[in-house]
């Protein structure tokens, strides 16, 4: 990066305010009405200037920790199943980890505009890229072109303990474990308005129905993104394929997920697998904090038509 880029950077940011914020251990501030990262402020900016989507573009969008790895998969292998079998050996899914297939537009849009050419050319076409930016801070190529956006969310309650899990793992060791009884942001709204809005350019998707029925859903996502499966296709085990080669078990197997970095070398891959499972919030709420967290669910989704009671309740 340059000086005057690391400058514009760094006058941004502390033009912004701070917020405290139990789900990460990085600096977050109030940018563009979301709780964003330092370290993908510019990133934001940039790709809001320069990223032109392309129509064939597919791009998966999520909140962290709600299962982005495995959509991505799932996407990159849909998309390319007519070119690439997942029945061979040298499906790119067994060598390469699914962050590196399918990289995130705020790691691309975080380098010097040269850097972020290179890294655009090596994605091949049809380009999938993720995000964890909420809509109304996309690049408008990506809303007005005709590219299509897979979102995937999860019930709270486990977003919540995942991330949990996650941060406290990769966090610098000088800071002290961070606290499970605060509230966090929910910011699945934007893109599930945009999903009953649009439903041929938002595809919004639950992690937990995922898990219920990936078969269903994997023949929804290709169906959504114009790549159906033939009968034949499905006779000759295509889908199921595609459902074991992006499966927790097998991902988490695989030499290339489980040793090595991501993202500029922040963090481990092995990371991103823990258990890949619905309901391990029940190991770690009292009774007093799923009475606040489903509060604030609630309070949050009301009115929307978006709920995950069938998930938390009754457990
Ligand atoms: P847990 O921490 O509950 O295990 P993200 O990719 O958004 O960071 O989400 C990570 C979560 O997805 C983790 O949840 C991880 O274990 C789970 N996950 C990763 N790969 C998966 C897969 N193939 N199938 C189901 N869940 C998966």
């Amino acid at each position: 990066m340059s000086a005057q880029q690391e400058l514009q950077e760094e006058n941004l940011v502390l033009s912004l305010r701070k917020e405290s914020a139990w789900a990460s251990p990085y600096s977050l501030y109030q940018f563009q009405n979301f709780l964003c990262p330092a370290i993908h402020i510019q990133a934001v900016n940039n790709c809001q200037k320069y990223f032109e989507a392309k129509d064939n573009d597919v791009i998966v969008a999520s909140f962290p920790k709600s299962g982005t790895i495995w959509m991505k998969a799932l996407a990159f292998a849909i998309v390319n199943h007519q070119r690439l079998s997942t029945a061979e050996k040298t499906h790119p899914l067994l060598t390469s980890n699914p962050h590196e297939l399918v990289p995130f537009l705020e790691f691309i849009y975080a380098g010097d505009i040269p850097e972020q050419n290179l890294l655009l050319s090596k994605v091949a076409e049809p380009r999938v890229f993720g995000t964890h930016t909420p809509l109304p801070s996309l690049s408008k190529s990506i809303v007005e072109s005709n590219c299509k956006i897979i979102y995937i969310c999860r019930n709270p309650f486990d977003n919540f303990v995942s991330a949990w899990n996650y941060f406290n793992k990769i966090k610098p060791a000088d800071l002290s474990a961070l606290p499970m009884d605060e509230a966090f942001e929910i910011h699945m709204l934007g893109y599930w308005k945009e999903s009953i809005a649009r439903p041929n350019k938002v595809l919004f998707l639950k992690y937990d129905d995922l898990k219920k029925d990936t078969n269903l859903y994997v023949k929804k996502v290709a169906e959504f993104l114009g790549c159906p499966f033939t009968e034949e296709e499905e006779n000759n085990g295509v889908v199921d394929n595609i459902v074991k080669i992006c499966s927790f078990d097998k991902m988490k197997d695989l030499n290339v997920n489980k040793s090595g970095t991501v993202g500029r070398g922040s963090v481990e891959k092995k990371n991103f697998f823990r258990k890949g499972e619905t309901g391990d919030w029940v190991n770690y709420f009292s009774p007093s904090m799923i009475e606040k967290l489903s509060k604030i669910v609630e309070e949050k989704l009301s009115g929307s038509g978006l709920s995950f009671k069938e998930y938390y309740q009754n457990n």
